[in-house]
């Protein structure tokens, strides 16, 4: 299978890097309109053919399939024109800006009968298959919450605000845990940089059963945190992508209101749990070579990505929501 790589900024080198060394596959030509970048791309892999024009990879024999790492703001138009060009596409997140976008991104890829994955490098994150094993129901039982922490000192984007650039990791890790899309959401943001997109937001999402995904992101905060917080009756269950040596660990601890009567409670009662708390044995795996295999996978089996073009739309559209939810000071929209 012969790829192509289109966008080598700061996130395309590690495509590059991985698709390079991945068994069954040549990455034959790299993209990205700066020629600076491709000069760094000769000197890493002079093999590799380099161009500055997308119509320049997308008119080649020798390229089966395409993964799109360039800027957000430019994914829609990219991916449509590889898939008209027949190819295969990975896009990194977010897919496109709008539902509609995705909707005509996916229709094509069908009827074309050709793969459409979105980089959601997070579901292929051991760390998080592990969390989701973790909340199978008779051990996680009822779910309550989620709640998610992305902040940082950047990277600021120039084409979106920090919602779209982080909460696509979000949404998708809490989509994929609960196996359901948001119905609603409410959120705020600020724009405490001067620029005209929001850099700090707190975004709540409702799922089925009033279970609750809340959702901060920012790069405006000197703290680097990368966590996701699972809370079910029986424990709660957190993934911190920086702790290398536990990143998940399973509070056996739990508390949960039963409708058994009890003199000193009245109508119900508290229960509470005390147990352990345990980091589950987790082999290590790069997730993005792990996400490059599925997709290679997915071109060459037909089988469905988890992340395919579909689940991506159901993340925009719960952006979209907050996005609208934050221009009307956090009234709940509809997802
Ligand atoms: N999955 C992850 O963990 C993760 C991490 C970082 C970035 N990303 C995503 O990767 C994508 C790229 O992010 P980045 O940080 O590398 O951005 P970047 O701005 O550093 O790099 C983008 C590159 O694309 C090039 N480019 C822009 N438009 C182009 C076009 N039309 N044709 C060819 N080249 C073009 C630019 O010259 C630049 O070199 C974004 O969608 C971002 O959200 C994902």
């Amino acid at each position: 299978m012969k790829l192509a790589l289109i966008g080598f900024g700061y996130w395309g080198p590690n495509y590059a890097r991985v698709l390079h060394d991945l068994a069954g596959v040549k990455l034959t030509v790299v993209c990205d309109r700066s020629a600076d970048r491709l000069a760094q791309l000769r000197a890493r892999y002079p093999a590799v053919e380099a161009v500055q024009d997308v119509n320049d990879v997308l008119g080649r024999r020798d390229v089966d399939a395409v993964v799109v790492a360039t800027p957000a703001s430019t994914h829609g138009d990219v991916v449509r024109a590889a898939l008209k060009s027949g190819r295969h596409v990975l896009v990194e997140k977010p897919m496109a800006l709008d539902a509609a976008s995705c909707d005509a991104l996916c229709d094509l890829a069908d009827s074309a009968g050709r793969v459409l994955m979105v980089g959601y490098t997070f579901l292929y994150n051991a760390g998080v298959r592990k969390m989701k094993e973790c909340m199978a129901p008779d051990a996680f039982g009822q779910a309550y919450y989620l709640h998610a922490t992305r902040t940082n000192l950047g990277p600021i984007r120039q084409d979106v605000s920090a919602v779209w650039d982080l909460a696509p990791h979000d949404v998708a890790i809490f989509n994929y845990l609960l196996d359901e899309r948001p119905q609603w959401a409410s959120a705020i943001g600020t724009r405490v940089l001067r620029n005209d997109r929001d850099d700090i937001a707190f975004a709540t999402l409702g799922y089925k059963n009033d279970v609750v995904g809340n959702i901060h992101v920012s790069w405006a905060d000197p703290n680097k945190v990368r966590e996701v917080v699972a809370v079910g009756s029986r424990r709660r269950v957190v993934f911190n992508d920086l702790n290398d040596v536990e990143c998940v660990r399973v509070f056996e601890r739990g508390v949960s209101a039963t409708d058994v009567t009890a003199d000193s409670f009245g109508e119900f009662k508290l229960l509470v749990r005390d147990g352990d708390i345990i980091s589950p044995k987790i082999e290590p795996s790069e997730p993005l070579k792990t996400q490059c295999m599925a997709f290679v996978d997915a071109v060459t089996t037909g089988r469905r990505p988890l992340a395919d073009g579909r689940f991506g739309g159901h993340v925009i559209r719960a952006l979209a929501a907050i996005e609208k939810s934050m221009r009307s000071c956090g009234a709940a929209v509809e997802v």
